[in-house]
Protein backbone atom coordinates (compact mmCIF):
# COMPACT_ATOMS: atom_id res chain seq x y z
CA UNK A 1 0.00 0.00 0.00
CA UNK A 2 1.13 3.51 -0.73
CA UNK A 3 1.20 5.65 2.46
CA UNK A 4 1.35 9.47 2.61
CA UNK A 5 4.55 8.80 4.64
CA UNK A 6 6.21 7.01 2.52
CA UNK A 7 8.82 9.51 1.25
CA UNK A 8 9.36 10.69 5.19
CA UNK A 9 12.22 9.86 6.84
CA UNK A 10 12.36 7.27 9.68
CA UNK A 11 13.36 9.28 13.16
CA UNK A 12 17.02 8.99 13.18
CA UNK A 13 16.88 8.35 16.80
CA UNK A 14 15.13 5.19 16.57
CA UNK A 15 16.63 3.91 13.58
CA UNK A 16 20.27 4.25 15.38
CA UNK A 17 18.83 2.78 18.79
CA UNK A 18 17.62 -0.17 16.36
CA UNK A 19 21.26 -0.66 14.85
CA UNK A 20 22.78 0.23 18.52
CA UNK A 21 20.20 -2.32 20.10
CA UNK A 22 23.25 -5.24 21.47
CA UNK A 23 25.38 -2.64 22.72
CA UNK A 24 22.92 -0.76 24.52
CA UNK A 25 22.41 -3.90 26.75
CA UNK A 26 25.81 -4.61 27.40
CA UNK A 27 27.21 -3.74 31.23
CA UNK A 28 29.00 -0.58 31.44
CA UNK A 29 27.13 1.04 28.18
CA UNK A 30 27.49 4.74 28.68
CA UNK A 31 24.38 6.63 26.42
CA UNK A 32 25.54 10.35 25.60
CA UNK A 33 23.26 10.29 22.69
CA UNK A 34 20.12 11.03 24.74
CA UNK A 35 18.81 14.60 24.72
CA UNK A 36 17.44 14.36 28.34
CA UNK A 37 18.17 16.49 31.13
CA UNK A 38 19.78 14.63 34.69
CA UNK A 39 17.01 16.11 37.25
CA UNK A 40 13.19 15.00 37.36
CA UNK A 41 10.22 17.54 38.88
CA UNK A 42 11.07 18.86 42.31
CA UNK A 43 9.22 17.38 45.57
CA UNK A 44 7.10 20.02 46.31
CA UNK A 45 5.40 19.61 42.78
CA UNK A 46 5.33 16.24 42.95
CA UNK A 47 3.37 16.42 46.36
CA UNK A 48 1.04 18.79 44.83
CA UNK A 49 0.16 16.33 41.91
CA UNK A 50 -0.37 13.49 44.40
CA UNK A 51 -2.49 15.19 46.51
CA UNK A 52 -5.07 15.78 43.53
CA UNK A 53 -4.29 12.55 42.15
CA UNK A 54 -7.85 10.92 43.24
CA UNK A 55 -9.67 13.66 42.08
CA UNK A 56 -11.87 13.46 39.19
CA UNK A 57 -10.99 16.78 37.14
CA UNK A 58 -7.61 14.90 37.41
CA UNK A 59 -8.84 12.20 34.65
CA UNK A 60 -10.63 13.78 32.42
CA UNK A 61 -10.07 16.04 29.55
CA UNK A 62 -8.95 20.14 30.04
CA UNK A 63 -10.01 22.83 28.04
CA UNK A 64 -8.26 22.54 24.63
CA UNK A 65 -6.77 25.34 25.39
CA UNK A 66 -5.11 23.90 28.86
CA UNK A 67 -5.94 24.87 32.53
CA UNK A 68 -6.92 28.27 32.76
CA UNK A 69 -4.73 28.47 36.18
CA UNK A 70 -1.95 26.90 34.50
CA UNK A 71 -2.11 29.14 31.46
CA UNK A 72 -1.96 32.75 33.82
CA UNK A 73 1.03 31.03 35.91
CA UNK A 74 2.64 30.67 32.39
CA UNK A 75 2.14 33.90 31.54
CA UNK A 76 3.37 35.50 34.46
CA UNK A 77 6.65 33.38 34.31
CA UNK A 78 7.11 33.89 31.13
CA UNK A 79 6.57 38.12 31.48
CA UNK A 80 9.55 37.54 33.89
CA UNK A 81 11.84 35.42 32.38
CA UNK A 82 11.58 35.77 28.66
CA UNK A 83 9.87 39.62 28.58
CA UNK A 84 7.08 38.18 26.44
CA UNK A 85 3.81 39.70 27.19
CA UNK A 86 0.60 37.08 26.46
CA UNK A 87 -2.85 37.10 27.43
CA UNK A 88 -3.71 33.66 29.23
CA UNK A 89 -6.88 33.69 28.22
CA UNK A 90 -6.66 33.57 24.22
CA UNK A 91 -2.79 33.73 23.32
CA UNK A 92 -1.53 30.83 24.91
CA UNK A 93 -2.10 27.11 23.99
CA UNK A 94 -0.86 24.40 26.61
CA UNK A 95 0.32 21.54 24.14
CA UNK A 96 1.69 17.96 24.41
CA UNK A 97 5.09 18.81 24.13
CA UNK A 98 6.98 21.14 22.04
CA UNK A 99 6.73 18.66 19.18
CA UNK A 100 3.27 18.90 19.43
CA UNK A 101 3.38 22.75 19.27
CA UNK A 102 5.61 23.18 16.37
CA UNK A 103 3.93 20.26 14.16
CA UNK A 104 0.43 22.23 14.98
CA UNK A 105 1.95 25.63 14.50
CA UNK A 106 2.85 24.13 10.66
CA UNK A 107 0.05 22.29 9.89
CA UNK A 108 -2.05 26.00 11.28
CA UNK A 109 0.69 28.38 8.74
CA UNK A 110 1.68 26.23 5.87
CA UNK A 111 0.01 25.15 2.84
CA UNK A 112 1.13 22.27 0.79
CA UNK A 113 4.37 23.28 -1.54
CA UNK A 114 5.11 26.38 0.44
CA UNK A 115 8.60 26.47 2.74
CA UNK A 116 9.75 26.84 5.92
CA UNK A 117 13.23 27.99 6.08
CA UNK A 118 15.87 26.78 8.60
CA UNK A 119 19.23 27.11 9.58
CA UNK A 120 21.16 23.71 9.46
CA UNK A 121 21.98 21.68 11.19
CA UNK A 122 18.19 21.34 12.59
CA UNK A 123 16.17 19.31 14.42
CA UNK A 124 14.99 16.40 12.29
CA UNK A 125 11.70 16.51 13.84
CA UNK A 126 11.02 19.84 12.37
CA UNK A 127 12.02 18.79 9.00
CA UNK A 128 9.74 15.80 9.90
CA UNK A 129 6.80 17.74 10.78
CA UNK A 130 7.47 19.80 7.69
CA UNK A 131 6.95 17.04 5.12
CA UNK A 132 3.75 16.06 6.90
CA UNK A 133 2.23 19.11 5.97
CA UNK A 134 3.84 18.44 1.95
CA UNK A 135 5.56 21.55 2.50
CA UNK A 136 9.05 22.19 1.67
CA UNK A 137 12.37 22.78 4.33
CA UNK A 138 14.59 25.17 3.07
CA UNK A 139 18.16 24.59 4.62
CA UNK A 140 20.23 27.55 5.53
CA UNK A 141 23.58 26.66 6.69
CA UNK A 142 24.69 28.43 9.56
CA UNK A 143 28.16 30.20 9.86
CA UNK A 144 30.93 30.20 12.46
CA UNK A 145 29.91 29.62 16.01
CA UNK A 146 27.11 28.16 14.46
CA UNK A 147 25.04 31.34 14.33
CA UNK A 148 22.44 32.04 11.16
CA UNK A 149 23.35 34.69 9.01
CA UNK A 150 20.53 36.87 8.38
CA UNK A 151 21.54 37.32 4.79
CA UNK A 152 22.00 33.76 3.69
CA UNK A 153 18.20 33.92 5.18
CA UNK A 154 16.91 36.55 3.63
CA UNK A 155 18.30 35.23 0.27
CA UNK A 156 16.57 31.74 0.91
CA UNK A 157 13.00 33.59 0.59
CA UNK A 158 10.89 33.65 -2.10
CA UNK A 159 7.13 33.47 -2.84
CA UNK A 160 5.88 30.29 -1.35
CA UNK A 161 8.11 30.64 2.44
CA UNK A 162 5.22 30.77 5.15
CA UNK A 163 7.81 30.74 8.09
CA UNK A 164 11.37 30.93 9.34
CA UNK A 165 11.81 28.50 12.22
CA UNK A 166 14.93 28.98 14.47
CA UNK A 167 15.72 27.28 17.83
CA UNK A 168 17.48 29.00 20.06
CA UNK A 169 19.71 27.69 22.85
CA UNK A 170 19.92 25.18 20.00
CA UNK A 171 19.95 21.51 19.71
CA UNK A 172 22.03 20.02 18.50
CA UNK A 173 24.86 22.91 18.33
CA UNK A 174 24.17 24.58 21.50
CA UNK A 175 24.44 27.83 20.17
CA UNK A 176 22.48 30.57 21.85
CA UNK A 177 21.46 32.94 18.92
CA UNK A 178 22.51 36.52 19.04
CA UNK A 179 20.22 39.21 20.02
CA UNK A 180 21.23 40.92 16.88
CA UNK A 181 20.90 38.17 14.34
CA UNK A 182 17.07 37.01 16.22
CA UNK A 183 16.14 41.14 15.49
CA UNK A 184 17.59 40.94 11.92
CA UNK A 185 14.75 37.80 11.53
CA UNK A 186 12.05 39.11 12.95
CA UNK A 187 13.06 42.36 10.90
CA UNK A 188 12.20 40.23 7.38
CA UNK A 189 9.44 38.86 9.10
CA UNK A 190 7.66 41.53 9.43
CA UNK A 191 9.03 42.95 5.85
CA UNK A 192 8.07 39.74 3.82
CA UNK A 193 4.42 38.98 6.31
CA UNK A 194 5.69 35.92 6.99
CA UNK A 195 6.00 34.40 10.83
CA UNK A 196 8.88 33.51 13.02
CA UNK A 197 8.40 30.48 14.77
CA UNK A 198 10.84 30.75 17.56
CA UNK A 199 11.28 26.89 19.55
CA UNK A 200 12.72 28.10 23.13
CA UNK A 201 12.66 24.30 24.70
CA UNK A 202 16.15 25.44 26.28
CA UNK A 203 15.14 28.68 27.57
CA UNK A 204 16.92 28.29 30.56
CA UNK A 205 19.87 26.53 29.69
CA UNK A 206 21.62 29.27 28.96
CA UNK A 207 25.34 29.71 30.38
CA UNK A 208 28.64 31.96 30.92
CA UNK A 209 27.66 35.45 29.86
CA UNK A 210 24.84 34.64 27.66
CA UNK A 211 21.04 36.11 28.00
CA UNK A 212 18.11 34.14 26.17
CA UNK A 213 16.61 36.50 24.30
CA UNK A 214 12.62 35.74 23.04
CA UNK A 215 11.50 38.08 19.73
CA UNK A 216 7.88 37.64 21.10
CA UNK A 217 8.96 40.48 23.50
CA UNK A 218 9.52 42.44 20.74
CA UNK A 219 6.25 44.63 20.83
CA UNK A 220 6.04 45.27 17.07
CA UNK A 221 6.88 41.49 16.32
CA UNK A 222 3.94 40.05 18.69
CA UNK A 223 1.86 39.60 15.64
CA UNK A 224 4.88 38.00 13.78
CA UNK A 225 5.62 35.52 16.00
CA UNK A 226 4.91 31.91 17.56
CA UNK A 227 7.14 30.87 20.51
CA UNK A 228 7.38 27.46 21.36
CA UNK A 229 7.97 25.79 24.62
CA UNK A 230 8.34 22.72 26.22
CA UNK A 231 8.68 21.18 30.14
CA UNK A 232 10.87 18.86 29.42
CA UNK A 233 14.24 20.31 29.24
CA UNK A 234 13.97 22.66 31.80
CA UNK A 235 11.98 20.79 34.75
CA UNK A 236 12.78 17.48 33.87
CA UNK A 237 9.27 16.61 32.64
CA UNK A 238 9.92 15.10 29.31
CA UNK A 239 7.79 12.23 30.37
CA UNK A 240 4.85 14.19 31.26
CA UNK A 241 4.18 15.86 27.62
CA UNK A 242 3.61 18.99 28.72
CA UNK A 243 4.81 22.28 26.39
CA UNK A 244 3.19 25.17 24.92
CA UNK A 245 2.49 27.85 22.04
CA UNK A 246 2.70 31.60 22.20
CA UNK A 247 1.00 33.47 19.47
CA UNK A 248 -1.10 36.08 17.89
CA UNK A 249 -5.18 35.71 19.11
CA UNK A 250 -5.64 34.91 15.36
CA UNK A 251 -3.25 32.37 15.03
CA UNK A 252 -4.12 30.76 18.58
CA UNK A 253 -7.96 30.35 17.08
CA UNK A 254 -6.60 28.26 14.51
CA UNK A 255 -4.66 26.35 16.05
CA UNK A 256 -6.94 25.08 18.38
CA UNK A 257 -8.54 23.17 15.22
CA UNK A 258 -5.51 21.17 14.66
CA UNK A 259 -4.92 20.97 18.13
CA UNK A 260 -8.55 19.83 19.08
CA UNK A 261 -8.16 17.37 15.57
CA UNK A 262 -5.20 15.73 17.03
CA UNK A 263 -4.52 15.91 20.64
CA UNK A 264 -7.87 17.65 22.69
CA UNK A 265 -5.70 18.68 25.20
CA UNK A 266 -2.18 18.13 26.74
CA UNK A 267 -2.84 15.52 29.45
CA UNK A 268 -4.65 16.81 32.60
CA UNK A 269 -2.09 15.05 35.27
CA UNK A 270 1.39 16.60 33.34
CA UNK A 271 -0.54 20.25 33.28
CA UNK A 272 -1.01 19.68 37.30
CA UNK A 273 2.55 18.98 37.69
CA UNK A 274 3.92 21.79 35.24
CA UNK A 275 1.37 24.28 37.56
CA UNK A 276 3.25 22.70 40.76
CA UNK A 277 6.52 23.37 38.99
CA UNK A 278 5.80 26.76 37.91
CA UNK A 279 4.88 27.67 41.62
CA UNK A 280 6.99 25.74 43.96
CA UNK A 281 10.14 24.10 41.66
CA UNK A 282 12.07 27.50 40.32
CA UNK A 283 14.37 27.36 42.79
CA UNK A 284 15.33 23.37 42.44
CA UNK A 285 15.74 24.22 38.32
CA UNK A 286 18.10 26.84 39.26
CA UNK A 287 20.39 24.39 41.41
CA UNK A 288 19.89 22.46 38.12
CA UNK A 289 21.55 24.51 36.09
CA UNK A 290 24.40 25.22 38.34
CA UNK A 291 24.81 21.24 38.32
CA UNK A 292 24.63 21.28 34.03
CA UNK A 293 26.67 24.57 34.18
CA UNK A 294 29.82 22.68 36.27
CA UNK A 295 29.67 19.78 34.13
CA UNK A 296 29.83 21.73 30.58
CA UNK A 297 32.73 23.08 32.02
CA UNK A 298 34.07 19.51 33.01
CA UNK A 299 33.11 18.05 28.73
CA UNK A 300 34.61 20.91 27.40
CA UNK A 301 37.77 20.67 29.53
CA UNK A 302 38.07 16.70 28.87
CA UNK A 303 37.33 17.61 24.93
CA UNK A 304 39.98 19.83 24.56
CA UNK A 305 42.41 16.90 25.43
CA UNK A 306 41.47 14.94 22.29
CA UNK A 307 42.63 16.39 19.59
CA UNK A 308 40.61 14.81 17.17
CA UNK A 309 38.06 17.14 18.14
CA UNK A 310 37.82 20.62 16.50
CA UNK A 311 35.66 22.65 19.61
CA UNK A 312 33.61 25.10 18.96
CA UNK A 313 32.10 26.12 22.31
CA UNK A 314 29.06 26.70 22.74
CA UNK A 315 26.98 28.66 25.07
CA UNK A 316 23.70 26.88 25.83
CA UNK A 317 22.11 23.60 26.98
CA UNK A 318 23.69 20.28 27.78
CA UNK A 319 24.82 19.51 23.82
CA UNK A 320 28.59 19.49 22.60
CA UNK A 321 28.81 19.35 18.46
CA UNK A 322 32.31 18.80 17.82
CA UNK A 323 33.76 18.37 14.19
CA UNK A 324 35.83 15.50 14.19
CA UNK A 325 38.92 15.95 12.14
CA UNK A 326 39.25 14.06 8.83
CA UNK A 327 35.41 12.45 9.16
CA UNK A 328 33.29 12.20 6.36
CA UNK A 329 30.59 9.79 7.68
CA UNK A 330 29.77 10.41 11.41
CA UNK A 331 27.33 7.14 11.39
CA UNK A 332 30.32 4.84 10.61
CA UNK A 333 31.94 6.99 13.07
CA UNK A 334 29.56 6.52 15.92
CA UNK A 335 29.22 3.10 15.12
CA UNK A 336 32.55 2.10 15.42
CA UNK A 337 32.73 4.25 18.67
CA UNK A 338 29.96 2.52 20.38
CA UNK A 339 31.37 -1.05 18.87
CA UNK A 340 34.91 -0.28 20.58
CA UNK A 341 34.14 1.88 23.52
CA UNK A 342 30.53 1.05 24.59
CA UNK A 343 29.94 4.52 24.61
CA UNK A 344 26.81 6.29 21.96
CA UNK A 345 26.90 9.71 20.60
CA UNK A 346 25.13 10.60 17.88
CA UNK A 347 25.83 11.25 14.29
CA UNK A 348 26.04 15.31 13.06
CA UNK A 349 24.46 13.81 9.50
CA UNK A 350 21.18 13.23 11.17
CA UNK A 351 20.88 16.53 11.85
CA UNK A 352 20.93 17.44 8.27
CA UNK A 353 23.95 17.81 5.94
CA UNK A 354 25.30 21.01 7.38
CA UNK A 355 25.88 18.33 10.73
CA UNK A 356 27.91 16.06 8.68
CA UNK A 357 31.68 15.22 10.07
CA UNK A 358 30.44 16.50 13.47
CA UNK A 359 29.30 14.65 16.54
CA UNK A 360 26.45 15.20 19.03
CA UNK A 361 27.63 14.56 22.50
CA UNK A 362 25.09 14.77 25.61
CA UNK A 363 26.04 15.12 28.89
CA UNK A 364 22.56 16.20 30.07
CA UNK A 365 21.83 13.33 32.73
CA UNK A 366 25.64 11.76 33.42
CA UNK A 367 27.25 12.31 36.77
CA UNK A 368 30.92 13.94 36.37
CA UNK A 369 32.33 10.32 36.89
CA UNK A 370 30.21 9.30 33.73
CA UNK A 371 31.85 12.40 31.63
CA UNK A 372 35.08 11.86 32.89
CA UNK A 373 34.76 8.30 32.01
CA UNK A 374 33.54 8.47 28.59
CA UNK A 375 36.43 11.01 27.52
CA UNK A 376 38.80 8.57 28.78
CA UNK A 377 37.04 5.85 26.68
CA UNK A 378 36.73 8.63 23.51
CA UNK A 379 40.43 9.90 24.20
CA UNK A 380 41.43 6.44 23.98
CA UNK A 381 39.10 5.41 20.67
CA UNK A 382 40.93 8.68 18.87
CA UNK A 383 44.62 7.52 19.88
CA UNK A 384 44.36 3.76 18.91
CA UNK A 385 42.53 4.84 15.31
C1 LIG B 1 14.66 21.92 19.88
C2 LIG B 1 13.67 20.94 20.40
N1 LIG B 1 12.37 21.20 20.26
C3 LIG B 1 11.45 20.35 20.70
C4 LIG B 1 11.79 19.17 21.34
C5 LIG B 1 10.72 18.26 21.82
O1 LIG B 1 10.33 18.63 23.11
P1 LIG B 1 9.04 18.04 23.80
O2 LIG B 1 9.48 16.91 24.66
O3 LIG B 1 8.50 19.18 24.60
O4 LIG B 1 8.11 17.61 22.73
C6 LIG B 1 13.14 18.85 21.51
C7 LIG B 1 13.54 17.58 22.12
O5 LIG B 1 14.66 17.13 22.08
C8 LIG B 1 14.11 19.76 21.01
O6 LIG B 1 15.42 19.51 21.15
Amino acid sequence: MKYRTDDIMPPPIVKLAEAAKRFIKSPGFLNLGQGLPGHIPPDDALTILKDRMSHPATHVYTPDEGLLELREELALYLRQKSGIDANPQDEIVITAGANNAFAGAILTIVEPKQNVIMPSPYYFNSVMAVKLASAEVREVPVGSSFQPRVEDIEAAIDNNTRAIFIISPNNPTGAVYEKGTIDGIVDLCIQHDIMLISDETYSRMVFDDATHYSPRSRRDAENHVVTIGSFSKDFGMSGWRVGFTVGPTEFIREFLKVQDTVTICAPTAGQILALGVLKTGLDAVENELRRLSLLRELAYLRMREIDAFEENYTKGTFYLFPRVKGCTDSKKLVMDILQSTGTLVLPGSIFGDAGEGHVRISIGPLTPEAVDEAFDRLSKFFKED
